[in-house]
């Protein structure tokens, strides 16, 4: 297909290991009512969270691939894996705007901590990578950085045992360590995780700041597209167009759970 050039009234891609980016993809359309989306979800590879950075950054690019034939003015890595491995390699090698989810985290839970302890829960492979704290270095924010892996937490929501006592044994097990060092913000560095925050309000404190990377990175792209003066200038958003390159079982139900509606317009691809 022959590479097409965006404009303002192009869509923003988003993309995302699975099912999970939908999270975002909601407070994207709620921050950013009038763009258009195409939603990415690489449910044939899915789950990144416990793969090598080379093999996350190989599938990521096979995406970024799409999006560019696309027409796609932005593009979104609403998944934490692939935002914490495979950004800074996509950057260089794509020439579109794009946004990961690390950094606006950051830069949020910078603003809002008071005591200056946070913490990250994310997936296995995000954890391993060390990109928050790395981000929150480079930041120079002086903050006292503790980052805990939940790789259980992932398989829990899909199973629909997010607010059971299950999930919440299991939160207590690795959230325990928080405890000891008073976080005041917790960064929740994973598509899945807003689906359990009750349970994790309930381990933890209801007082903690949560900070989800759906809100903080349409944020950041909201201020790029006025900046840049690249905003939607037509009178109304497309709907949404999924690709997915499996149906895995259950794929009805946990769209719409993440999504909060049933999902239309869905396309199998097969890229890779
Ligand atoms: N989307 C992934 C993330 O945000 C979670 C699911 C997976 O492991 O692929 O890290």
């Amino acid at each position: 297909m022959e590479t097409i050039k965006p404009s303002q009234n192009s869509p923003i891609g988003i993309f995302d290991s699975g099912l999970g980016g939908l999270t975002v993809l909601k407070s994207l359309e709620t921050i950013l009512p009038n763009e258009s989306f195409i939603y990415f979800g690489d449910t044939a590879h899915v789950p990144y969270g416990t793969k090598s950075a080379e093999t996350v950054i190989r599938y990521s690019q096979h995406i970024m691939d799409f999006f560019q034939k696309h027409e796609t003015k932005a593009v979104v890595i609403a998944c934490n894996t692939a935002s914490a491995v495979a950004f800074q390699h996509l950057q260089q090698l794509y020439n579109i705007p794009l946004f990961d989810v690390v950094t606006p985290s950051v830069e949020f839970a910078i603003n809002h901590t008071k005591n200056k302890n946070i913490g990250v829960v994310g997936t296995f492979s995000t954890i391993y990578s060390n990109a928050y704290t790395k981000m929150f270095q480079k930041l120079g924010s002086g903050c006292n950085v503790k980052e805990i892996a939940c790789p259980l937490f992932v398989p829990i929501i899909e199973e629909g045992w997010a607010n059971t006592d299950i999930a919440e044994n299991i939160a207590k097990t690795y959230l325990n360590e928080f405890q000891n060092i008073n976080i005041d913000t917790l960064i929740l560095g994973c598509t899945h995780y807003p689906i359990m925050v009750n349970t994790i309000q309930k381990v933890l404190s209801s007082q903690i700041n949560l900070v989800y990377s759906g809100k903080t990175v349409g944020i950041k792209l909201k201020d790029y597209l006025k900046k840049q003066n690249y905003e939607n200038s037509s009178l109304s958003s497309q709907p949404v167009k999924y690709f997915v390159t499996d149906f895995p079982q259950k794929f009805d139900e946990l769209g719409s759970r993440f999504l909060g509606r049933q999902l239309n317009n869905v396309v199998h691809i097969s890229i890779i």
